[in-house]
């Protein structure tokens, strides 16, 4: 890859001068979804499909960017000086936002550079595609000016890239992971404090398998911020029925069972219910794994889509019936929707001698549901962002 991305680059910018190529991975998550917003916990995992650049730093304060997974569009330039969003520029948008969110903090970016991207993560699939290219970017930057930032700091102005330039009020766990990630371990991520350990995930005789839906959604256009907005009330509803928490992620389920009547809407209700108990069932399945119990984990991979499809209302026929067929199958530990929801991926741990004839039967049940394919990915967990 180090190669292709580095060839693209002579070729659209000139053999000249010096130029340094990085990597950061994607990420997928195993179990915690939409809690990272509510206080709680995840559980993702790097991974070693992610996104390239090759960079050269520039005199002058043009920024000039190119994608070879958006050829079409050429280079695209801009300046440091002129950093506002523009909904025409696509893509360079996540990168423009990520140095608008260090000079926002004082960080000293003063000249440009030129720079090609390649990303081996399918866009818009939910395996974070823009969080890592958030992350590479300051990842970069950190580099090139000498910010002198840790990799969590990283992700939080990866974060506020996207919350406050791109304007999806997403959580911490992709930009978390993408910057911490560990090569065969998940991330066990408290994101009500940002402490976390490294779970390894042993695997001796399965495999995790991602099904891409092929179902196209965009964070911006989704409900995602509609979510977030319904347990954010959901939380005011409870405080002002006296309850002293700051998250519904510091609820047990039987607390919330006890004080879910505070929250006068029925929909708002569910939300905050998948809130609460996808937060238990995250902590409950690390303790599985620390046990050894691949089969309580993978129940509980079940049981937390059940809720996003039944509670939380995130998932859709393409996704359901992906989890559905996947779950007809020899040799599946669990299966569940990964992400944001409303389309993107599914992720399941399936046996290894049974991935083959897994992959033939889901695909097969998926088309003659949905009427097109989707794709699968047999993954493996990687290290985080480094130069390459
Ligand atoms: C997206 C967001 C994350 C998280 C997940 C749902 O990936 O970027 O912050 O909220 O959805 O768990």
């Amino acid at each position: 890859m180090k190669e292709i991305v580095e060839a693209k680059f002579k070729e659209i910018f000139g053999t000249e001068g010096r130029f340094k190529t990085y990597f950061a991975p994607g990420r997928v998550n195993l179990i915690g979804e939409h809690t990272d917003y509510n206080g709680g916990h995840v559980f993702p995992c790097a991974l070693t499909m992610g996104t390239y650049a090759t960079v050269r730093e520039r005199e002058d304060k043009i920024l000039n960017f190119y994608s070879i997974n958006f050829d079409e569009l050429g280079i695209l330039s801009s300046s440091i000086e002129n950093l506002t969003y523009n909904e025409n520029e696509n893509w360079i948008n996540y990168p423009k936002g990520v140095i608008w969110a260090l000079k926002s903090e004082g960080y000293n970016i003063d000249h440009g550079f030129d720079i090609v991207f390649y990303g081996t993560i399918p866009n818009g699939a939910g395996l974070s595609s823009s969080a890592s290219l958030e992350v590479l970017t300051g990842f970069i930057l950190n580099d090139m000016f000498k910010l002198n930032i840790d990799n969590t700091k990283i992700a939080l102005i990866g974060q506020k890239a996207e919350n406050q330039y791109v304007g999806v009020n997403c959580g911490i766990m992709d930009q978390f992971v993408i910057a911490n990630g560990k090569k065969d371990n998940a991330v066990f991520l408290d994101t009500a404090t940002l402490k976390y350990q490294y779970a390894p995930i042993k695997l001796e005789n399965a495999k995790i398998v991602i099904i891409n839906t092929n179902k196209k959604r965009g964070l911006g256009d989704s409900k995602y911020n509609v979510r977030r907005a319904e347990c954010e009330k959901a939380l005011e509803e409870l405080q002002q029925a006296g309850l002293k928490i700051k998250s519904l992620g510091e609820l047990t389920e039987e607390e919330f069972e006890e004080n879910k009547s505070a929250i006068k809407d029925e929909i708002r209700q569910k939300r905050a219910k998948h809130a609460v108990y996808e937060n238990q069932r995250t902590i409950k399945a690390v303790k599985a794994l620390e046990d050894n119990n691949l089969k309580l984990f993978g129940e509980l991979m079940v049981e937390s889509h059940n809720s996003l499809r039944d509670d939380y209302e995130v998932t859709g026929i393409e996704l359901d019936t992906a989890v559905e067929e996947a779950l007809k199958q020899k040799g599946v530990i669990g299966a569940r929707m990964t992400g944001a929801g409303f389309g993107g991926c599914a992720v399941s741990i399936v046996e290894t001698d049974k991935v083959e004839n897994f992959i033939k039967n889901v695909e097969k049940g998926y088309r003659e549901k949905i009427g097109y394919n989707p794709d699968f990915y047999v993954v493996e967990i990687g290290d985080g962002p480094r130069t390459l």
